[in-house]
């Protein structure tokens, strides 16, 4: 049976490599540190992001027991960006080049059970031209070091290397799944028994093992009482997957979901049915420690898109990411539209290889996920390149006929050869056109499945404590996408640019490396704009009433609060200023009526501005009463004179783990009377952290917009974090966190 070693802990790390490291057993000036690893923590902004292009050193000493014969031990890397060079004992052992995708190597040779191991990896985190998604310029950064976890694992001589299940008839009473099992025989040719076991169902299969590769395929049917998998019901099912021989045993187990998925030309059907695509885009970076987040904090992600901000599916751009997030998706429901690393760039013929095996490793590693419902196969925004892309599409038709391909371009009329035109539309024509029709963009003569899978974006960077006016603008044209492509039957749905700011080069963003184009800042506190989303969702699942304005009578050019636009599923709403008069406030069916919850918009033909505070007149409170079937569901009370009055403090997670580096998100929020976020408070606040754990970030910061975020990462220790959050003169806060 096989056996897996977790290798997490415990790493020695040197930011300086020199080639004596690989055989020298000297680690004096190396330092002690934990996976998931970046190679240099950088500023929240403001940065040189060659800071953490550098070639570094990672070693790790492992004990074995004597192997017994013809065992296999391995070691498998889920991400190291973005060349690792692996050596056991001093010898070399292979490399790997991509930073998104696992990759295992086999050390059985290399190994001893006389004394201690040692694993070198050298790590080379700088932008190499041969690699995707390097040789042009890219907006977002990659990062470095050993970023995912490492895993070493020993084999008996014949093992289950990958396996492959695909769910048929799924919409029958009888479902089946057939089963592709990977068998790796080390040994000589023999005859093993596998056995799959699926719901109340197990089949077992005597088979002939050749040495080497055996693909062997068992079909489970009549499989009945089966519970589809949807954005509503992720329903998984456990499959139990082994191979006996006399000499060998193993076993593996991953989770399935029946499910069917068909982009078509009048859009997107799950299960039979067709679901309105809204999604996002996603890249998988943190503030200071880039992509070094574990696992608590990648999940983290994918429940803030699901449940806070209620979207059906996110796009991976533009790469593949962690499999604890795709795990994640697969719990939650969320479709994932996954992507090869790339941005614009096409490199020569071996950058083009590695491509085309990023898409292997991408689907090797992910073709049972039900959540992943489409690859995307072309570079991202690249230009076309038949001879390129038809070997991208057919690698991943080869390893996948359940899924069809998509490739993310931005450049109309270009040559279709996936199945599915997903076309970044960011032509906005001056706001007056949301997104174009499909047959404008594909220039073909017929309809093919369509999908935006970027809107917005660059056309209007928003920061979370811009203005309103800005804000205003921001929230209209997330409104105005997703309207239109609610609007328009050839369009399967949209997907925005994107779920919260980023890092990324000097030449793009604000220039404080930041591209401010998320719906959430880097915090993943959400901008306004974010409630477009949230108020989608039925109000029985969550009542959102979000009145876009920050309640002052001078903050807007010309001043006043009219037009006001309330994001909200409410079916109706009422205003009160002061203690004046009430507005009894319905959709008038002008606004945004294709989105399932168009926004109460009111200007003054509704609420007269001489009744709502005009200029020079006296200022009041506001408050909101949102009402679904009659009952009140929710209230909004807008303050006339914020003040500070209120540190707040939200925790992600009262406990956290030891075993293996962890981390949790703090979010501080200096409120007003009413417990609303005061949008222009940036005043400095210290956070004082005791316990087991670190924190990620300075101490001594400053708010941004009212609001602050902050990481902290668990180091191998048990025992309480307490943190201790003060701002001016404000009640300081403490909270703590159990580490277990
Ligand atoms: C797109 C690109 C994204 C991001 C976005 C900004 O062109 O695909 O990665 O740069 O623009 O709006």
């Amino acid at each position: 049976m096989r056996e897996v070693i977790r290798l997490n802990n415990e790493w020695l790390y040197n930011p300086k490599f020199t080639k004596e490291m690989i055989i020298n057993s000297n680690t004096k000036d190396f330092e002690l540190v934990n996976l998931p690893h970046a190679n240099r923590e950088i500023p929240y902004n403001y940065f040189d992001e060659n800071d953490y292009q550098f070639i570094s050193c990672y070693k790790k000493t492992f004990d074995i027991l004597e192997l017994n014969k013809g065992q296999t031990m391995a070691i498998r890397f889920e991400g190291v960006m973005t060349k690792a060079e692996v050596f056991v004992n001093g010898q070399y052992i292979g490399e790997h080049l991509g930073g998104y995708t696992p990759f295992e190597f086999n050390i059985t040779s290399f190994v001893t059970a006389d004394t201690q191991n040692v694993l070198t990896v050298v790590v080379d985190s700088r932008e190499l031209e041969n690699i995707p998604p390097f040789g042009g310029q890219i907006d977002y950064l990659t990062y470095g070091g050993i970023y995912r976890e490492v895993e070493l694992r020993i084999y008996d001589p014949i093992y289950i290397q990958n396996a492959k299940i695909e769910t048929l008839d799924v919409l029958e009473l009888k479902s089946s799944a057939l089963v592709k099992l990977y068998i790796m025989n080390n040994s000589d040719m023999n005859t093993g028994v596998i056995t799959v076991t699926l719901k109340d169902k197990t089949k077992e299969v005597t088979v002939n093992l050749e040495q080497g590769l055996n693909i062997k395929e068992v079909l489970i049917e009549g499989l009945e009482g089966i519970r589809l998998w949807d954005t509503e019901n992720p329903n998984l099912y456990s499959v139990g997957m082994s191979v006996k021989t006399d000499n060998s045993s193993d076993y593996i187990e991953d989770r399935i979901g029946f499910r069917t998925c068909d982009f078509r030309t009048d859009g997107f059907y799950l299960n039979g049915e067709k679901l309105q695509i809204i999604g996002v885009n996603r890249h998988q970076s943190f503030p200071y420690v880039g992509y070094a987040a574990p696992k608590r904090s990648q999940i983290k992600d994918a429940d803030i898109i699901k449940n806070e901000l209620h979207m059906n599916l996110v796009r991976t751009s533009h790469y593949p990411q962690s499999i604890h997030f795709l795990n994640r998706c697969d719990e939650l429901g969320l479709l994932v539209f996954e992507e090869i690393p790339g941005w614009q760039h096409i490199g020569d013929n071996k950058w083009q290889e590695v491509a085309i095996n990023n898409v292997k490793e991408m689907i090797e590693r992910d073709w049972n996920h039900p959540s992943v419902i489409i690859w995307g196969v072309r570079i991202n925004e690249s230009p076309d390149n038949d001879s390129f892309y038809s070997k991208t599409n057919k690698m991943a038709k080869d390893l996948d006929t359940t899924r069809q391909t998509g490739g993310v371009r931005c450049i109309p009329d270009s040559n279709l050869i996936e199945d599915v035109y997903t076309m970044n539309d960011f032509d906005l024509n001056n706001h007056k056109e949301h997104l174009r029709g499909q047959q404008t963009v594909t220039g073909l003569d017929k309809k093919v499945p369509y999908l935006v899978t970027e809107y917005n974006g660059h056309m209007f960077p928003t920061k979370r404590s811009d203005s309103e006016d800005r804000q205003i603008e921001h929230v209209n044209r997330h409104l105005g996408v997703q309207n239109a492509a609610f609007a328009d039957p050839d369009i399967s749905g949209a997907i925005g640019w994107c779920m919260y700011d980023y890092n990324t080069h000097k030449d793009f963003g604000s220039g404080d490396r930041i591209c401010y184009h998320g719906i959430m800042d880097m915090f993943r506190i959400p901008k306004i704009a974010a409630d477009v989303y949230k108020s989608q969702v039925d109000p029985a699942v969550e009542a959102v009433l979000k009145p876009v304005t920050y309640w002052a009578r001078g903050e807007r050019s010309v001043g006043g609060i009219l037009p006001l636009t309330i994001l909200t599923n409410c079916d109706r709403v009422e205003l009160t200023y002061g203690n004046q008069k009430t507005f009894n406030l319905t959709r008038n069916g002008k606004n945004y009526n294709s989105l399932p919850y168009p926004p109460i918009v009111i200007d003054e033909t509704i609420v007269p501005t001489s009744e709502i505070g005009e200029w020079g007149m006296k200022w009041e409170d506001g408050l909101l009463r949102g009402f679904v079937g009659g009952k009140m569901v929710k209230e909004v009370k807008l303050c006339k004179d914020p003040l500070p009055t209120n540190i707040e403090v939200i925790l992600d997670d009262k406990e956290l783990n030891s075993d293996e580096k962890d981390s949790t998100r703090v979010v501080v929020k200096v409120t007003d009377q009413y417990g609303q976020i005061l949008p222009y408070f940036n005043e400095p606040v210290t956070i004082k952290l005791t316990g087991p754990a670190r924190l990620l970030g300075p101490s001594v910061t400053t708010l941004k917009g009212g609001v602050l975020g902050f990481w902290v990462e668990t180091k191998n220790l048990i025992g309480i974090i307490s943190i201790n959050i003060s701002c001016l003169d404000l009640p300081t806060q403490n909270v703590n966190i159990e580490v277990m």
